[in-house]
């Protein structure tokens, strides 16, 4: 083996060291997250996660962040219909928009958590 394939050997090991090791999900970046939430999800849960509609968690009160990023995210994947929804709301899958990916995921449930007042 010349020493040029060793190197790159040695390089896509510690590129695939660093993928594997760097922990999934951990740290969304809220200001990534706020655009996607202000353009799908506003409509539904409000600017700055205000909103009146009935049957709608309402982020600024911190209403059901006591769940973990995996249970939001399954939420958001996959949508609600929740049979006991107080006023009979669904909320769809991606809320109706385009599917979004694990960091964009973690990026809006970030942003969701940074909108909790005390
Ligand atoms: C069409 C209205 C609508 C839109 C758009 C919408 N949601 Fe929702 N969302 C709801 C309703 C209604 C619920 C409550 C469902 C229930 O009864 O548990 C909900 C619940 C949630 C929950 C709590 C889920 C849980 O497990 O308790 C999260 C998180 C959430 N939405 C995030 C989002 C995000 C992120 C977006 C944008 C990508 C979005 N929503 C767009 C209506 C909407």
């Amino acid at each position: 083996m010349t020493t040029k394939n060793l190197f790159i050997q040695a390089s896509l090991i510690l590129i695939v060291a660093i993928f594997v090791y760097t922990p999934a999900g951990a740290g969304g970046n809220p200001a990534d997250g706020e655009q996607a939430f202000e353009s799908i999800c506003s409509s539904c849960h409000g600017a700055i996660g205000i909103t009146e509609i009935p049957g709608v968690p309402v982020f600024s009160n911190g209403e059901r962040m006591d769940k973990t990023d995996e249970q939001l995210k399954h939420s958001i994947r996959n949508g609600v219909n929740n049979p006991d929804n107080p006023a009979g709301m669904v909320m769809p899958p991606f809320g109706g928009g385009p599917v979004l990916n694990e960091k964009q995921l973690s990026d809006v449930i970030a942003y969701i958590r940074s909108l909790k007042k005390n």
